[in-house]
């Protein structure tokens, strides 16, 4: 049991004129060029078959980066078949054989594809590159290497025996497939989702969101060319609901891995349990769903810090983490300290494509996400109880860019304030000075979510109270930090309430859902 202590990836910086930066440019104008056609992976097949659909930059949404081809219901029973068929050998690999294989996807994606994978992910989901660097690089190889090394802890721990008894366990694979659900907005977690489950012994299909196809196209190549067998992961780009329904009625189904909207994962949930007596196991349900992230400030906060926390928290990734800041409390005697450093910030933020690298925001990842955005913003612009104090404007007819957007209300309970955007805008609530514990009762209670949230205080009975008030507000708290950027091995991830089943991402717990451990005692 001697797989080292994975080390977090180092991030490169891109400077300009760097080796790397030349490198990740060079990267992106060859695959610019190109015109590639994704195939799905199903058992040993890479097929090409179905309706092909444009895959497009959503920075550039006439450039056509290539084709993909949405399969049907044939292709997702052909999937789940083919899962099945690997299962038995796969299942009863050593697991060293297993961890071996993530290893060097780990270091493959370090080296070979690692420009690779960066350029897939900022031309197919419009990350710039220090965003896509410390995603589709450094979290997808931390996902990797840490998982490897908690997987051995895991089959490690075995009961107490003596001289006359000896006591086993077996970490066993789920008996069935299971089914993962990926998300655009994070390489890592769309790659981590089927791997980790596939780690434990189990084999997968895989149906990643049609925005993600580029690089969860790359991600798949990676794990072929380390070794990994035929069927073990099947890579389908079906509907949702369609694929759904066959996945959840099917006798061996045996788990969900979801990152996604909380309105799929709960009618996953009931789908699930309207079938519950088809399957041979009750199926394991492990989902990251919605957010609505928020900063607080105490009035002993550091307004620089904050304004920082502030900025980055809202606006990396154009809002589009989970773990995005949207919603911040503001002492008002801190406020115009506060603006002075945001505002400033704010406006050198340089919007654009993400190859001109000055560029910290790029266009959000779709037309249905751009004009759900803008209707909020609009609603902010129309309203009485809100301002919109910075951004607000939007234009989709060359990619989807909106300026990352700020709101000041005087309603607590303003809608933007509580529900989720998934986008640059940040809604801010001014509090009296006096009201700090009524206004961690507002943050505890005005969203049905618990993912991240953040406390800014110098004050160390501030901060108590808050991280005590706060207890189920996140599963992710910050204190003097911004609410993203959980490092895989450093802050397990996830969330509770509305946010998810807070089986903590890169974690040892999350690991721990992939396996149905048995207990054998023997007597001598
Ligand atoms: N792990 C990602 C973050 O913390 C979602 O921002």
């Amino acid at each position: 049991f001697n797989v080292p202590t994975p080390k977090n990836e180092p991030i490169l910086g891109y400077a300009p004129n760097s080796k790397e930066r030349v490198s990740l440019k060079a990267k992106l104008a060859e695959m610019k060029s190109q015109v590639i056609e994704v195939p799905m992976f199903i058992g040993s097949e890479e097929l090409k078959e179905g309706k092909k659909l444009p895959l497009t930059s959503p920075h550039d949404h006439q450039h056509v980066l290539g084709y993909y081809y949405e399969g049907d219901a044939s292709h997702v029973n052909k999937a789940i078949d083919s899962s099945l068929a690997a299962r038995e050998k796969w299942a009863n690999m050593s697991w060293e054989h297993r961890v071996s294989i993530f290893l060097k996807a780990a270091d493959l994606s370090a080296s070979k594809y690692r420009m690779e994978l960066n350029a897939a992910t900022m031309l197919g989901q419009s990350k710039n590159a220090f965003q896509a660097e410390i995603d589709s690089a450094c979290e997808w190889i931390d996902f990797l290497r840490f998982n490897a090394h908690f997987a051995t802890q895991i089959y490690a721990q075995q009961p107490e025996s003596s001289e006359y008894v000896w006591n086993r366990s077996e970490y066993r694979p789920l008996e069935g497939f299971v089914f993962a659900v990926t998300p655009f907005n994070f390489t890592a977690i769309a790659g981590n989702l089927p791997a980790s489950a596939a780690l434990m012994g189990n084999v997968v299909v895989w149906k990643p969101s049609p925005t993600q196809i580029y690089s969860a196209y790359v991600l798949m190549k990676i794990l072929k060319e380390a070794g990994l067998p035929d069927g073990v992961i099947n890579l389908i780009y079906t509907d949702g609901p369609l694929t759904g329904d066959i996945a959840f009625r099917h006798p061996e189904f045996a788990g969900v891995h979801f990152t996604g909207s909380t309105k799929v994962f709960q009618h996953i949930w009931k789908t699930i349990g309207e079938n519950i007596h088809i399957y041979k196991s009750y199926p394991r349900i492990v989902g990251e769903t919605g957010g609505k992230d928020f900063v607080v400030a105490h009035t002993s906060a550091d307004t620089k810090a904050l304004a920082v926390g502030l900025l980055r928290g809202a606006f990396e990734f154009q809002g589009q983490k989970c773990s995005a800041a949207s919603r911040a409390y503001i002492p008002k005697s801190l406020w115009e300290s506060t603006w002075e450093y945001f505002s400033k910030d704010l406006a050198e933020l340089k919007m654009g494509s993400v190859e001109d690298f000055s560029n910290f925001v790029t266009a959000v990842i779709d037309e249905k996400a751009f004009d759900k955005i803008a209707s909020y913003i609009d609603w902010a612009k129309n309203s009485d109880t809100a301002k919109v104090i910075a951004g607000g404007s939007y234009d989709k007819s060359k990619g989807y860019f909106i300026q990352p957007t700020v709101i000041l209300t005087e309603d607590p309970k303003f809608t933007t304030m509580t529900e989720e955007i998934f986008g640059p805008v940040l809604t801010i609530y001014l509090y009296e000075d006096d009201q700090f514990e009524e206004t961690l009762h507002l943050v505890d209670t005005t969203s049905p979510y618990a993912l991240t949230g953040a406390i800014f205080s110098q004050d160390r009975y501030a901060i108590e109270l808050a991280t005590k008030k706060l207890t189920n507000a996140a599963g992710n708290f910050y204190i003097n930090d911004k609410p993203t950027g959980a490092v895989v091995g450093q802050q397990p991830f996830g969330g509770g309430r509305a946010s998810g089943t807070n089986d903590k991402a890169g974690s040892s717990l999350n690991l721990l859902r992939w396996v149905s451990p048995r207990t054998i005692k023997e007597n001598f």
